[in-house]
């Protein structure tokens, strides 16, 4: 075990520091920067089941349902589709009017996921195209769905998910743009701007990872607090809500993650100066509201970590503390801003004493209702 872990102590560590390779791993092949195009094998021969569609359904759970949030923003604007995001177990029970003239997509990490699995069967019982996004090759929702592209993330051994997670993304951005090229919605400049951004991810990624020992340092502060919070607005308000999950698998912190304009409906209540509040503050997107947000948290003396962009000034002035992130464009920020708080989740429960690969009471696949 200990070699497999490659000198890391754990396989989350491991796992998130894989993660430009993984993402590299995942376009190799398919992004081609200099023709300008995009080579996906699974949607070559169904590409008019995706521009004919009268909207995307996505199913998933978990992690795997966070990147589906992310890929709805990401399929809106590189696309101009309409998507939905919908939890594979509450899907499965309901009616849901789909019919031959929506495309399902399926994400999921272990392709073993008993509520994804049935949301799929039901969605391809009404008629609905199904296409999976899967790690696990050959895995039950692979063979289920009609096609699909897989992550080639590699194995994923700690059970909070995290290279499947950028990696999964990754996938949904190429079959965007794949999407929004085929029905004109992209110039070609705009699409060939996004696949030389999208290529460079790799080493943002890696230049982001070089915050290790100050979220470390940060996690040293913060690791006694009985709850957090997490917003983020736009593209980040999933990446909130995935680094509230991440904090609360592994450490056994209650944390909430929650868009950061919702916050006056109810968590603001919770603010005093024992409650860290993380907040997704790049540049891009909301920059101002998110600035406004941070003041109203600091009014109530609660504590702020805020991821931003390279080069901040303005939030670090308010900030308690603050992680850097490269700048990249809007809908690729994800890809960046989740790094900070796989690792910031990752060094609390090191700290605490906790179990981070196998933390209590999860499994990797929930193959059980
Ligand atoms: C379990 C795992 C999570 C994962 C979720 C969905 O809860 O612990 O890490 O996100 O299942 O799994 P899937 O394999 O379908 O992505």
């Amino acid at each position: 075990e200990q070699i497999e872990k490659g000198g890391y102590e754990h396989f989350m560590l491991k796992e998130i520091y894989e993660q430009p390779n993984a993402i590299k791993d995942t376009y190799r092949g398919r992004l081609q920067s200099r023709d300008n195009f995009v080579k996906m094998s699974g949607i070559e021969d169904n590409l008019r089941k995706f521009t004919n569609a009268n909207r995307i359904i996505i199913v998933a759970c978990g992690t795997s349902w966070h990147a589906g949030l992310v890929a709805e923003y990401i399929f809106e604007t590189i696309a101009t589709v309409p998507v939905e995001v919908e939890y594979a177990s509450e899907f499965r029970y309901r009616n849901p009017i789909i019919n031959s003239q929506d495309v399902v997509i399926a994400i999921s990490q272990s392709g073993e996921t008993a509520d994804t699995l049935a949301a799929i069967k039901l969605a391809k019982e009404k008629g609905a195209f199904v296409f999976g996004v899967c790690n696990v090759v050959g895995s039950s929702i692979a063979r289920e769905t009609h096609a699909g592209a897989y992550t080639h993330a590699g194995p994923e051994i700690g059970v909070a998910s995290t290279k499947a997670f950028t990696t999964q993304i990754t996938v949904l951005t190429l079959l965007a743009l794949k999407l929004g090229k085929a029905n004109g919605t992209l110039s070609n400049s705009e699409f060939n701007k996004y696949l030389l951004e999208l290529e460079s991810i790799p080493e943002k990624v890696e230049k982001t990872l070089l915050t290790d020992e100050h979220v470390k340092y940060i996690a040293s502060i913060f690791k006694d607090a009985a709850n957090f919070l997490y917003l983020g607005r736009g593209y980040n308000f999933p990446v909130a809500l995935e680094g509230a999950l991440k904090l609360k698998e592994i450490s056994y912190i209650h944390a909430e993650g929650y868009p950061a304009a919702e916050m006056k409906h109810g968590p603001i209540a919770l603010i005093d100066e024992q409650m860290p509040v993380v907040v997704i503050a790049t540049k891009k997107g909301h920059y101002e509201k998110i600035i406004s947000n941070i003041q109203e948290i600091k009014s109530r003396k609660g504590k702020i970590i805020a991821v931003v962009t390279q080069g901040d000034t303005q939030v670090k002035k308010l900030a308690d503390h603050t992680i850097e992130v490269p700048e990249t464009i809007e809908p690729l920020t994800p890809l960046l801003t989740t790094i900070p708080l796989q690792l910031l989740s990752y060094h609390i429960a090191v700290m605490r004493g906790c179990n981070v690969d196998q933390p209590r009471n999860l499994a990797k696949s929930v193959t059980v209702e």
